[in-house]
């Protein structure tokens, strides 16, 4: 299994099977220890990353990641202070820190810059959120969150609420859990619903349930994953206003959910988890950042390494 990962990009959710994310999960499990101590096996490699919208834990995880793992690491967070700014293009920004780097980590506004990118180069090129496209190895650690924290992933009731319609991380978990037997609740109002030849596409794998209230489905289920409203994705700011605030996961809501819930988030929040819920049972956003670092950890060994 170990070859079939060497060299090869990770563009979309959809490049694995589920043989090879329980694979990346496994290696995860083995990075708990490493995480902790260190290691070289990557000595010598390094990373770029490369971003060109706002990051917090993707980038530093990443970077975290590879430092952990004996690498080192380049790169921009800040396009307006790179030759970016300057007017070069994506294609050629590539092809330079290709000579730099052994690997690229990249965030970009447009849906298809990571495939293009990856085109253009001949290391591997890992997509870190492409417009409101994908975001797959924030699926991954997803997935992997709710395999550590429930022990399983199949036949768990998934809710995933929010913003479908513009989220990427929506889009990469909702194909990366199809490789499972799970049944998923989307819940959005009805302006932020997935789009529909996407739902078809998810149907036909797996059990759907479409509501716009929360409240309905709130007791079945054992995963709820909360998203923000993508207000940098919306062409029209009117739009946004009118679903601005349209839910918020508090401690009210949560009396109705079953105990062992465990409530998710890709981060950042904005207004849509009430602070109260931290001290709940229920909250799992922190422990998926710290489980994001094992999961970027296995992918860059099984990549890089050998
Ligand atoms: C997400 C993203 O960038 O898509 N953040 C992340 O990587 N954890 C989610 C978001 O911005 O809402």
């Amino acid at each position: 299994m170990e070859s079939t990962f060497r060299g090869r990009d990770v563009i979309s959710i959809r490049d694995f099977s589920r043989e090879e994310l329980e694979y990346i999960f496994d290696v995860a499990d083995e990075m708990e220890s490493i995480y902790r101590s260190g290691t070289d096996v990557l000595r010598g490699k390094i990373l770029a990353s490369l971003f060109f919208e706002p990051s917090t834990r993707t980038r530093l995880s990443f970077e975290t990641a590879m430092i952990k793992l004996g690498g080192g690491v380049v790169g921009f967070a800040e396009p307006d202070i790179s030759s970016v700014k300057k007017g070069e293009n994506l294609a050629d920004t590539v092809r330079v820190v290709e000579s730099y780097a052994d690997v690229i980590v990249l965030r970009h506004p447009l849906e298809g810059a990571a495939r293009l990118a990856a085109e253009y180069v001949n290391i591997p090129v890992i997509n870190a959120g492409s417009g409101a496209e994908e975001h797959p190895t924030q699926a991954l650690l997803d997935i992997y969150t709710i395999r550590r924290e429930l022990g399983r992933v199949d036949s768990l009731n998934i809710g995933i609420l929010g913003d479908l319609r513009y989220g990427r991380t929506v889009h990469s978990l909702c194909i990366g859990l199809t490789n499972y037997d799970v049944k998923l609740f989307l819940i959005s109002p009805e302006l932020l619903r997935l789009r529909r030849e996407f739902l078809e596409e998810v149907k036909k794998k797996v059990e759907v349930v479409e509501t716009d209230r929360l409240e309905r489905v709130i007791d079945k289920l054992d995963v709820l994953y909360v998203t923000r409203i993508q207000k940098e994705r919306f062409a029209d700011l009117a739009e946004y206003e009118k679903v601005r605030g349209a839910y918020r996961v508090d401690l009210d809501i949560l009396q109705r959910a079953k105990e062992s819930l465990i409530v998710m988030h890709p981060l950042p929040r904005v207004e849509e988890i009430d602070p109260e819920v931290d001290y709940t049972p229920h909250a799992r956003y922190f422990d998926q950042v710290r489980y994001g670092v094992l999961v970027r950890m296995s992918l860059l060994k099984l990549i890089l390494s050998g």
